[in-house]
């Protein structure tokens, strides 16, 4: 068993947080055993604010509570030091023997990181080791004296690359995803097709509006505005959907700022889940309403579909996803669609070809109207891009489109 550890450095490794997917500098530990009376062996590991908590969260096996809390303010400062430039305290690599064992494990000379202590940084060192060493008689001893590093822990010098992969990485999944968000502007455009239409409704009992894949909100922030903009009020209901669980909690944020939320005057209920849209039922989404199955109300879908392969890779993308989306909004039994689509869905062949469709799969006449949208900006990963766009809106009734 272990019977002493002291710190040696910090910072030469660092440690990936999954969750928060940043870089916090590890602290390098010798670990002393005593085997025998008088001979000492050491090993020198790794170890992250983890693996201090787990001290400090670990059970006294005497029942005398010796173990210190942990020091914070400590543990920060020497971390912020690591931070800016790897350190090595002088006094731990006082022998040669000492300074092979540590180059060996950092992986380079000691040089720099001896440069980089501050010698106002020793007490704060003292106050660190005597809090790991007043859980010698701690179930969580054993844990922090284990061989090896901890988890997730990576060369500082890897860092850069680490964070590109990340980052190609998320790029790739938006692609992947069509994560391309309509510019406001737009986004109140399709409002205006929406709103034309609610208005020509004569007394709709409630209105049910479906964002089937919200990105991260603006469409639904400007649907909750020009609802509260109504001469005449219509009780309201807003699902939001999106495939993406890191972009619906980017939506719930954005929606939880909108200001006529809080307005008492509207009878509005919202709700905003990750799914995917294409695996939704009518029962599913009426349930998500707390409507019930037949409850009378009109039911509009609005918003702007993944443009490219959506889920799926390779040989299973699914390169058409607005019209599977169009046709799943039917198949959900809606009144009204309305969505801002790439140019190419004005062609003739491609509406023949969903008006066919839908007439051979629901025996239904659907009528489309589209038109051009004069700002083509979206905005992916906050980089603004253009894409020759359109709205599309179907109705049962061509009369009720604008
Ligand atoms: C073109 S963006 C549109 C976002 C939003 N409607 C807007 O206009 O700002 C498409 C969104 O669809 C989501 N998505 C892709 N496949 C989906 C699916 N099967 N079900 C629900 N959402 C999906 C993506 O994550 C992305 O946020």
């Amino acid at each position: 068993m272990a019977s002493h550890v002291s710190i040696i450095g910090c910072g030469q490794k660092c440690f990936f947080s999954k969750k928060s997917q940043l870089f916090f500098p590890s602290f390098l530990v010798k670990i002393t055993h005593r085997n025998g009376r008088d001979k000492e062996q050491h090993e020198y590991h790794f170890r992250n604010k983890k693996d201090f908590l787990v001290l400090k969260r670990s059970k006294s096996l005497t029942g005398s509570s010796t173990g210190k809390a942990f020091p914070k303010s400590v543990f920060k400062k020497l971390s912020d030091a690591a931070e800016k430039k790897p350190w090595i305290r002088p006094e731990s690599c006082s022998q040669e023997q000492e300074v092979q064992a540590v180059e060996a494990k950092i992986g380079c000379s000691v040089d720099e990181s001896l440069k980089a202590f501050h010698p106002s940084m020793k007490k704060s060192v003292l106050i660190l080791e005597d809090f790991m060493n007043s859980y010698k008689d701690y179930d969580g001893w054993e844990e922090f004296c284990r061989s090896g590093d901890g988890d997730h822990i990576v060369d500082r010098n890897k860092k850069n690359d680490i964070t590109m992969t990340i980052e190609s990485f998320n790029v790739s999944r938006s692609a992947k995803l069509g994560q391309y968000f309509a510019h406001m502007d737009n986004a109140n455009k399709l409002l205006d097709e929406v709103m034309t239409f609610v208005k020509s409704l004569s007394n709709p009992t409630r209105i049910l509006f479906v964002e089937p894949s919200c990105g991260d909100g603006q469409i639904v922030m400007n649907l909750i505005n020009h609802i509260s903009k109504l001469k005449e009020k219509i009780a309201s209901t807003i699902l939001a959907y999106d495939i993406d669980e890191i972009i619906i909690e980017k939506c719930k944020g954005n929606i939880s700022q909108v200001e006529n939320l809080e307005d008492d005057s509207i009878d509005l209920h919202i709700n905003i889940s990750c799914r995917n849209f294409l695996n939704l039922s009518r029962d599913e989404m009426m349930m998500d309403a707390s409507l019930a199955n037949d409850a009378n109300c009109t039911t509009i879908f609005l918003g702007s579909p993944p443009y490219t392969s959506g889920i799926g890779d390779g040989e299973n993308m699914d390169r058409d996803l607005p019209s599977a989306f169009i046709h799943h909004c039917i198949q959900l039994k809606a009144d009204f669609i309305s969505f801002i689509l790439p140019d190419r869905y004005e062609r003739h062949k491609h509406v023949e070809v969903i008006h066919k469709d839908i007439n051979q799969r629901f025996g239904e006449t659907w009528r489309c109207k589209s038109h051009q949208l004069t700002t083509n900006k979206f905005s992916f990963k906050a980089m603004e891009i253009s894409q020759p766009s359109i709205i599309q809106s179907w109705s049962k009734t061509l009369d009720n489109i604008a």
